[in-house]
């Protein structure tokens, strides 16, 4: 029976997440309305093909524009997906009309999240998009809620669980990049055109509302750096167990004395780490802040039932009335920091060489890093093999990213050394 008192929700996307959605809206009715203190009621939903059966009660709209405009609900639920389109149209249209929303929409969230919290401020109403970032992990409260008395100086984690399942099977596996991700294709792990996780962008939307969030400043995509997986070769997955560290594709953002930066970039994490061990599909955050100190979250990033259960916590906190600016605090108090130019930026890093097996090669490069001024901690060189090539690999200390550029590009230049190296971060911890 509905009752005026009822959180009417419609429902747009009827996929993974919004089936995921509907599924737990039924399954846990009685335990939502306890919660919520209220009935949490379905009035409408859209799809572009109707599903068979359709929830009871629930009008279907196969325009989810026309639902947007004219349907009689409390919060809109968008859950189509693409950053601009038809999903920043009725999340717009709902933001205007007055009503709240929630969103599992990254790509969105990082594009228009500033305009978006602008619009939900002036028209007094909520946007809640816990299910945008790491599925069923709930960092979205946890850095605006949890650790709402504390500075975080660094939020990072594993955002991406088609990488993190990627390279997990390569280190299980032994095999390498290209034959793993046409298995996590044909498994349905990765999508059929898998640039957005594997070139690290879906990771940098992530990142950039973390960073928002954990920093109290406007969403900003282009300022995030981003760096796939493609070039993680199963042999430096191999150097990286021999040297004690897993490879993870972070996200990484940092607010220092000189300002924020934020990269997205395959990194070595030593084994210590709790990040070592998070292994397939799987996501981790951790959260760096000064009164709370470390904080960990692991957990299912995707899939239909952890997101849903990430979207049904926003409608709860609707439904008891909780209303928070997006960012933690009203658009108007986000600060701007300096961004940390790129060239400047330091980290310790590994590099994989390929090499003519002769004698003084190793001195040539030292002798280019050397008129870069960085040190190396570690080499480590395969012994000979039948081939006239041998990797060696170097573990550089902390240097900036120009001295690092110019140091590869005098190495490269070497005619002893066979191709261009990628150089994998190692991010201390
Ligand atoms: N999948 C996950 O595990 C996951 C995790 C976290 C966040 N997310 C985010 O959640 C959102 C949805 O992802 P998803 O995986 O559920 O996508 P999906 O399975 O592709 O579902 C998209 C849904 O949108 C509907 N749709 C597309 N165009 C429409 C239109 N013009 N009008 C009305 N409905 C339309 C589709 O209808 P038809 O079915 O009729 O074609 C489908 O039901 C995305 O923003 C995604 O980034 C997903």
């Amino acid at each position: 029976m509905s009752n005026s008192n009822d959180l009417k929700v419609a429902v747009a996307g009827l996929g993974t997440v919004g089936g995921g959605v509907l599924d737990l809206l039924d399954a846990q009715a009685d335990v939502l309305r306890q919660r919520a203190g209220r009935t949490v009621r379905l009035v409408a939903c859209s799809a572009l093909v109707k599903r068979d059966p359709m929830p009871k009660e629930a009008a279907f709209y196969p325009d989810a524009r026309a639902m947007a405009r004219d349907a009689d609900y409390d919060v809109l639920v968008e859950l189509i997906g693409g950053g601009d389109g038809i999903a920043l149209d009725i999340v717009t249209t709902a933001l205007e009309r007055g009503r709240s929303v929630v969103t599992a929409n990254k790509a969105m969230i990082a594009h228009h999240g500033l305009k978006l919290a602008n619009l939900a401020q002036e028209k007094d109403v909520s946007l809640g998009f816990e299910a945008s970032v790491a599925g069923a992990i709930p960092i979205i409260k946890t850095l605006r809620e949890g650790l709402a008395g504390n500075h975080v100086s660094r939020v990072m984690g594993i955002l991406n669980g088609t990488c993190n399942y990627i390279l997990t099977t390569m280190r299980a596996s032994g095999r390498d990049f290209a034959d793993v991700l046409a298995e996590a294709q044909a498994l349905g792990y990765a999508e059929a055109d898998p640039t957005f996780d594997i070139d690290g962008i879906d990771t940098a939307h992530k990142l950039s509302i973390l960073a928002g969030l954990a920093f109290s400043m406007p969403v900003d995509i282009a300022s995030v750096g981003c760096e796939g997986i493609r070039h993680v070769s199963a042999l430096d997955i191999q150097f990286a167990d021999e040297l004690g560290y897993r490879i993870k594709l972070l996200g990484v953002a940092e607010r220092g004395p000189d300002g924020v930066r934020a990269n997205v970039y395959p990194t070595m994490v030593p084994l210590a780490s709790p990040l070592a061990h998070v292994d397939g599909v799987m996501n981790a955050v951790v959260t760096e802040s000064d009164f709370a100190g470390r904080t960990i979250l692991g957990g299912r990033g995707a899939g239909a039932r952890p997101t849903a259960s990430a979207v049904v916590s926003d409608l709860v906190d609707l439904a008891r009335g909780a209303h928070l600016p997006m960012f933690g605090v009203p658009v108007d108090q986000l600060q701007t920091y300096p961004q940390v130019p790129s060239a400047l930026r330091r980290t310790a890093c590994y590099i994989r060489l390929t090499v003519t097996d002769e004698p003084g090669v190793l001195a040539d490069i030292a002798s280019a890093l050397r008129d870069e001024k960085i040190s190396m901690e570690q080499v480590l060189q395969r012994s000979r093999s039948p081939s006239e090539t041998v990797p060696v690999v170097l573990i550089l200390h902390e240097t900036d990213e120009a001295s690092l550029a110019r140091a590869i590009d005098r190495i490269s230049a070497l005619p002893t050394v066979a191709d261009r190296p990628h150089p994998i971060r190692i991010e201390a911890m």
